[in-house]
């Protein structure tokens, strides 16, 4: 049976085999308290769900990929509200199936592989899509470590001439998963000027800017000149809507463009019931302010555990996630592995990438009681 040797080659996706290995521990009758992947199970907001009710007709008839005039105009409204920005809705806003698909198929309509320009870089540890999309792109993938005594950026001068002169797109993730790290609008301003001088698409993966606690991230469409940027953002965290998909891509007008040529093919307009909810949740901000409390209490919850503990604290300054340095004399896989022994399900941070490696991550994914329950097991096993 002939299959893409891409695929041959890839690697089981980690959380797939993290799952096995709770599923096995299960079978023994231990109960799991899951803070793997970071699937939010907070209720979507009644609002919403009922604008998907009333949205469903009769006969729905393919939707368009430039999505509902109302879906790209109650994103523009958001952005501005949110960024302070002004975005056309209708030359630099396309709706996306959430946001991964979007991510994966990006290097698909905008890397000539053939050509010089024929590198993906993003940075490690990180989401694994921007890799395999980039492969499946047929590019040539550039991982680029965050270290935690760079603040979780990458090291832009590290970055040599010839490496600039063959980047097609840079891949970066603020909020950041899995490390949590935030990124000042100096830092964007300081790639949006690289971009400009080399030529080279900033992908803004920006799925966490609305899980914070302190001040609210920055984003790259706040730059003045977006010339070769496009930002992804999603309802699924923000608005716990994972299941729903419904996200955008919005940025310079070219990219735009490249993208309403480019996603009619792959027919991944949401469906127009999903865009109708989707014009509802952003055009409100309580439910989100309710879903960053909660995030909130929980992350006070595991951020006093382990300081009890002695666990130290990396980046963790907004998004979902705590992310943690593995105590000394184990490593990330061993240290979750024991966790999970006790019940307790996270990732190590190995399985994020090689700059992972010391660290381990938790998603703050069950319910504020199942997250007071898991810190009494930690409290005994760490
Ligand atoms: C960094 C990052 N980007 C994008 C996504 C994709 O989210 P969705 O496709 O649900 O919008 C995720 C999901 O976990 C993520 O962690």
């Amino acid at each position: 049976m002939p299959v893409s040797p891409i695929l041959e080659r890839q690697t089981t996706y980690p959380f797939v085999r993290l799952n096995e290995a709770a599923q096995r521990v299960r079978e023994r009758g231990v109960e799991v308290f899951d803070f793997g992947m970071g699937d939010p199970r907070e209720p979507t907001d009644p609002k919403i769900r009922q604008a998907l009710v009333d949205g469903l007709r009769d006969r729905m008839g393919y939707p368009t990929a430039v999505g509902l005039p109302e879906l790209r105009e109650a994103i523009a409204g958001w952005a501005a509200r949110r960024f302070g920005t002004t975005l056309d809705p209708d030359t630099e806003i396309i709706p996306t199936l959430g946001s991964k698909e979007a991510i994966f198929s990006f290097a698909l309509a905008v890397v000539d592989a053939d050509g010089a320009r024929d590198t993906v870089a993003y940075t490690d540890p990180g989401y694994p899509v921007y890799e395999r999309g980039a492969l499946f792109a047929h590019a040539r993938p550039l991982a680029l470590p965050l270290r935690e005594e760079h603040g979780f950026l990458p090291e832009l001068d590290a970055i040599d001439d010839e490496t600039w002169a063959r980047l097609a797109v840079f891949w970066i993730n603020y909020p950041n998963n899995p490390t949590g790290a935030t990124a000042p609008l100096a830092f964007y301003e300081q790639l949006a000027a690289l971009a400009r001088e080399h030529g080279f698409v900033i992908a803004s993966d920006e799925a966490y800017t609305e899980l914070w606690f302190d001040d609210p991230p920055a984003s790259a469409l706040q730059l003045a000149d977006r010339t070769n940027i496009v930002a992804f953002n999603t309802l699924s965290k923000r608005s716990s809507m994972t299941g729903y998909r419904s996200g955008f891509a919005a940025g310079d007008p070219a990219l735009i463009a490249a993208l309403k040529a480019f996603r009619p093919t792959v027919g991944t307009a949401p469906q127009e019931f999903v865009q109708r909810a989707s014009v509802v949740a952003w055009g409100d901000e309580a439910h989100v302010a309710e879903t960053r409390e909660r995030y909130r209490r929980k992350r006070a919850l595991f951020l006093q555990l382990f300081e009890r503990k002695g666990v130290r604290i990396a980046g963790s300054e907004a998004t979902m996630y705590v992310w943690a340095a593995v105590p000394d004399g184990e490593s990330s896989e061993s240290f979750a592995g024991r966790l999970l022994e006790h019940g307790i399900l996270i990732a190590p941070g190995s399985y994020l990438g090689d700059a992972g490696v010391g660290y381990f991550r938790v998603a703050l994914v069950p319910s504020e009681e199942d997250c007071a329950r898991a810190v009494e097991i930690l409290e005994r096993a760490l």
